[in-house]
């Protein structure tokens, strides 16, 4: 009880100090990086308090159950003692990253948007506006027709989002590849352009894929929260403003909902305080943008062989439910996969990333977008892959074609491997044949195991 009561008294300090930061979070030398670790349920609970409270630490992937996998928080430069404090308090271990660490990640908080809006921009050496990548979709094209172009909808701010469709012609089991689901995720949506170019261009041999695929890229699912997310690099959330408006301490904190949370099936783990860094939305797919992706799926989900959500900081790969303890029904196969996976990348890349089920990776974790599709379409293989640079917190322009590289290994091996095994399912049969099959894999599984 005590210890609650010290607890919450630095809670309002924090809050009052923090009240007073209104402006969007521009350049890295203003904050500093912390890795914390979390040991047992009683500190992951307090940094859970301090993470969905205070608009002003920010938690790049929220808490995680994982000791091994460190907790990394980006706080103004300001309120470090604080923040430092209250971890010493409780006993919370943590490092917070030097200066050197930041070095190459301060410059590209500093880009613009060179682009000159009439030439192609090269998407291999910087991170672009949406409009700059948007010359770039149409200018491919242009020039591929195995390339098209389906709208699925319009955010909040009256951009398109577009699934890009690669295709050989005849229809074929479905590939499905989410990114940008985040603001502040500029990583997944240059992996997934650079991905596409290299299947177009014929490199690392990953145009073999749509011999046996069709793939539906989703490159950027918020783009009004990545462009927005140029001027303050922590900016997860779209960029709805509330109605009626709320006001907020922070003045940022008025704006946006938590797109990864708005997929939620827990109602415990709900954020449904607009003031909330992990505000969740009013209602599961209240969002311009999960709905109509939601509907894209659901209308292609007989064809759906895998769905891959792709994010960013981390080095990990998980396998649904985040949002309870339950695992997916073929979880011993998508284990199997992803061992298989894992090893691939150490043998080819010499780089580890953790693995296992999101419920024991992520603590007090509403269902994702591949929980969602799991469990409402069925798909057979569903991952959430969180990649990074490794060394650097924000990736830099010259980490993109390293990592476009590894995702291309990673998502090569995950098909070839499922794709074996699942293949059987999208010949002439039905999905009734499909669910019967899944189902037995799944009792041979558990039986096996
Ligand atoms: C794009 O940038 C990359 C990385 O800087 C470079 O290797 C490549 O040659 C450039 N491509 C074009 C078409 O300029
Ligand atoms: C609050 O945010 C709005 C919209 O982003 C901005 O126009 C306004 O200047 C901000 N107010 C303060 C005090 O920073
Ligand atoms: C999980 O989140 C909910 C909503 O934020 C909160 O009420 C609950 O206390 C959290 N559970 C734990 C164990 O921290
Ligand atoms: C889904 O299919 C329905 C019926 O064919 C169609 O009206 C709708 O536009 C489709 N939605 C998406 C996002 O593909």
């Amino acid at each position: 009880m005590l210890h609650f009561l010290n607890f919450y008294f630095y809670f309002l300090l924090i809050q009052q100090e923090l009240a007073l930061i209104t402006k969007p979070r521009e350049r890295f030398e203003n904050y500093a990086i912390y890795e914390v670790t979390a040991f047992n349920a009683r500190e992951r609970a307090l940094l859970y308090y301090l993470y969905v409270k205070n608009e002003e630490l920010v938690f790049l992937n929220g808490i995680t159950n994982e000791a091994a996998v460190p907790i990394d928080v980006i706080v103004d430069k300001c309120c470090t003692n604080f923040f430092e404090e209250k971890l010493r308090d409780d006993d919370i271990e943590f490092v917070k990253i030097n200066e050197k660490f930041l070095a190459k990640s301060k410059d590209i908080l500093c880009i613009e948007n060179h682009w000159d809006g009439t030439h192609t921009p090269n998407i291999t050496n910087a991170f672009y506006y949406w409009d700059a990548i948007q010359f770039w979709i149409d200018s491919k094209i242009k020039h591929f027709p195995k390339l098209t172009k389906i709208k699925i909808g319009e955010t909040y701010e009256k951009k398109e989002i577009i699934v890009l469709k690669l295709s050989s012609g005849h229809k074929k089991s479905a590939v499905f590849v989410l990114g940008g689901e985040d603001g502040r995720d500029r990583v997944s949506p240059a992996i997934l352009l650079n991905f596409i170019d290299y299947i177009l261009q014929h490199r690392l041999n990953v145009d073999m894929l749509i011999k046996h695929h069709d793939f539906y890229i989703l490159p950027m699912l918020n783009p009004d929260g990545h462009d927005y997310s140029m001027k303050d690099f922590v900016w997860a959330r779209n960029r709805k403003i509330y109605f009626p408006k709320k006001r907020c301490s922070t003045n940022v904190s008025g704006i946006g909902i938590n797109l990864d949370r708005n997929w939620f099936f827990s109602k415990e783990t709900l954020r449904n305080e607009e003031c909330d860094p992990v505000f969740s939305g009013s209602k599961s797919l209240s969002e311009e943008e999960t709905m109509s992706l939601a509907n894209f799926l659901n209308n292609h989900s007989l064809q759906l062989l895998a769905f891959i959500n792709l994010r960013s900081f981390d080095d990990l790969v998980t396998i649904p439910y985040g949002y309870t303890t339950d695992q997916a029904n073929n979880y011993p196969i998508l284990m199997e996969i992803i061992t298989s996976v894992h090893e691939k990348v150490k043998e080819e890349y010499g780089k580890s990333f953790f693995y296992g089920a999101t419920s024991s990776y992520f603590y007090n974790y509403t269902g994702n977008v591949a929980d969602w599709v799991k469990k409402k379409l069925n798909t057979p293989i569903v991952y959430t892959i969180y990649m990074n640079n490794m060394e650097y917190i924000y990736a830099s322009p010259e980490d993109i074609q390293p990592m476009t590289d590894r995702f291309s290994t990673m998502i090569k091996e995950i098909l070839l491997l499922g794709n074996t095994i699942y293949s059987p399912l999208f010949g002439n049969q039905n999905r009734h044949c499909l669910h019967v099959i899944v189902m037995l894999i799944n009792i041979i599984c558990t039986i096996t195991l």
